[in-house]
Order: structure tokens, then sequence, then C-alpha cells
């Protein structure tokens, strides 16, 4: 299976932890459609740890939904969530274990992954926890990559290894279409900055097919949920989250509670135009060009054009900049860079240095092109 441009969707985790059943999952999947998430291009509900018992049935040693949350199985909400157009995910582990110490698919990966095709799993989560000291990650993500190529169903393989071992340099051969590359999030600004920091020396590891994946989002939890944080997010740190997660083509997966986000934070998560900078179909890595408290970054796009992100860390006013330079413009090419800011249209016009005001813990998108001068 291709996957072309990053996975867009939803995930329990953040919200829900373990406390989740079939009746919260249906009311999900109706916000997907109800709120506008769907027509947005989010478009796979994702169970994650703790829906399936902490043992397999004696008899075809498949793995067993939980009864207390899905009292008749799995498969009616499986065809509810098909049939309001999405895709249906969940979450399993290389270890005999997850890392909520229910069973793991450690050994029984082609079992699993024959049993995800036929009740029609989209989208597989595959975690790191709880497995054999002397057995090598590599080789269990390589395992599972393969039976879900064998499983006669297209499914969305999403490693879940948190980074470790150089997992950038062999994912996308093991057959992976997303991989975590750090460890979890939580719902507050050093956490996020700390992990898409991490992330930039290995920008170029994300690539169309393979999406470097810097966790579920949290814009929109409020300080809410099982990864909730007492340090709340301004909505000038939530945009910047967001904004990162676009310009890196991160996997979009949301966290937040789809029925209960306030519409603030559901506009903001459906902005087309940020969107459409995430989904770019030349899938082209973003690069740094500028360090410490101004980071800025660019990225190439389709049909030419150019985006460039500043995101303003410091606690005050910065007006900030970068020289042309960086992103090869020279001040004798005859062109100027011609950029609008993607949310509220303001344009800016340089040859030379460009000065972009950035209000304190907040960010701007612009896009744009070279025109001649
Ligand atoms: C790990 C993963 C998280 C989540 C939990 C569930 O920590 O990184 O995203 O899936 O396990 O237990």
């Amino acid at each position: 299976m291709i996957v072309r441009t990053p996975p867009m969707g939803f995930n329990t985790w953040n919200t829900f932890g373990e406390c989740y059943n079939e009746e919260v999952l249906r009311e999900i999947a109706d916000a997907f459609v109800d709120r506008g998430f769907l027509e947005a291009g989010y478009n796979y509900l994702i169970i994650d740890d703790h829906w399936v018992m902490e043992h397999r049935d004696p008899v075809t040693k498949r793995l067993i939904p939980r009864p207390g949350k899905f009292p008749n199985g799995i498969e009616p909400l499986v065809d509810y969530v098909h049939g309001k157009g999405l895709k249906f995910g969940v979450y399993s582990c290389v270890g005999a274990r997850t890392c909520g110490q229910k069973m793991g698919s450690f050994e029984y990966e082609f079992t699993d992954a024959e049993w995800f095709s036929e009740i029609g799993v989209d989208y597989l989560k595959h975690d790191f926890c709880l497995r054999p000291e002397k057995s090598d990650g590599e080789t269990l993500y390589r395992r599972m990559g393969l039976a879900l190529r064998d499983s006669g169903r297209d499914v969305v393989y999403a490693a879940c290894n948190w980074g470790m071992d150089d997992v950038w340099s062999w994912i996308r051969s093991a057959g992976a279409h997303t991989f975590r590359s750090t460890g979890d999030i939580s719902d507050n600004f050093k956490s996020f900055t700390d992990i898409f920091r991490s992330q930039v020396p290995k920008l170029g590891s994300t690539a169309s097919g393979c999406f470097n994946d810097l966790d579920m989002i949290t814009v929109g939890m409020e300080g809410e949920g099982n990864v909730g944080s007492s340090e709340l997010c301004s909505e000038g740190v939530y945009r910047i989250q967001f904004c990162v997660w676009c310009m890196f083509g991160s996997p979009l997966i949301l966290g937040c509670d789809l029925r209960t986000v306030s519409d603030k934070y559901r506009d903001l998560l459906c902005n087309r135009e940020l969107i459409r900078i995430n989904q770019d179909r030349e899938c082209r890595a973003a690069f740094p060009i500028g360090f410490d408290e101004s980071l800025v970054f660019c990225r190439l796009l389709e049909g030419g054009d150019i985006a460039v992100l500043y995101i303003n860390i410091s606690d005050g006013d910065c007006d900030m900049s970068f020289v042309p330079y960086d992103i090869g413009l020279t001040e004798e090419s005859g062109y100027k860079l011609c950029l609008t800011d993607v949310l509220n249209g303001e344009r800016f016009e340089a040859s030379d240095i460009m000065f972009v005001p950035v209000p304190p813990h907040d960010c701007r998108m612009l896009r744009g092109r070279l025109e001649k001068k």
C-alpha cells in the first residue's frame, strides 16, 4: 500500500486513556462528520491501548476485544465507523504485552494481521513495550510489516518505537507508513517544543510513503484528559503546535475530544490552508533557517510555492527575519519573495531581509512564491 500524504485522524489515547467504550466511539465517529473533521480530511478513527483482554482465545489464538467496552464484539463498531465514511484503526504492540499490560502481538503477528484484515481494520499503531529482553526491535517491526502486507487488506502501518534504535534509518524498509520519532507528548508547551526541536536534525527522514510522526496533537485539550497538564496552552501556543505539525509534514492525528473541542480550536485544526501545507503532494522536508529563540522554517511546496513558518518562543514581541540567501535567493537574481499570511491574509514582499512581526509565544505561517522584481 502506498500512503502518499501524511495520514489524518483521531486517536483515543490523549483524551480517554483507558476510559472509552463503543458508545463513546460511536459519538466520536458522529462528531467527525457533524463537526466538519471528515470534510477537512481527517478520516481515521483509531483506538489506542486497552481495547483487548490480557489473554488470547484458547482455541483460535485470536485477540479478544474487552466485553466491558465492546459487549457485541468489535465488528458492529467497525461497521458503524465505515458507514460514516471513516476508516478504522487499532493498536497492538511488538511485545507479549502492550504498554497497558494487555495482550500484545509477539509471535502472533500473522494471526493478528489476518484477524485485523478480516474485521476491516485500516490502520495499526504498533507500540514498543514489554518485548523479550533478547528480542530485536527492528526484527519485530519487520515481522508485523510483512504480516500486514500479506493480510489481503490495505492497512496503514504506524510504527511507534519512540525514535529508538535510529528508527528513521530502517523503518521505511520494514514497510511502515509512519513512525513515531519521540517519547509521549503531554498537553503543554515544553513537551511539544522538545518533541519538534529534537526532530530538526531529522527533518530529511520524512517523505512520501513513510512519515515522521511527532505524536498525537494536543491542540484543543485545554488541560483535560489522559495527557492533560496543569500548565495550560494559550491559543498562540496551540497555533505553534499545529503549524509545526503541518510544516514538518507529520501525520495529523488529533487527541482532543472531537465531540466537545471548542469551535475556535476545531477551526484551527480544520484550517484548509494549514492542512494544504501538511498534505502538499511533493512531500518535501522543511528546513530550518533560524536559530535559538527565533525559529524559522522553510518548505518548498508544489507548483513552485514556498511556505515560511516564523515561531516566536520568547516572552516578548519580535520582528523576525531571515536572510533570503539562506533559501537560495540572491540580491542579483532579479526576483523578490512575495508571501501572504495564510491565517490573516497580510502580504509581505522583499528581495533582501523581510521582517515579520510575531507576538510572544505565537507563530505566523506565510505562503507565496518568487516573482520578477
Ligand atoms: C505508549 C505510546 C503511547 C500510547 C501508550 C498506551 O506510551 O507511546 O502513544 O499508545 O503507550 O499505553
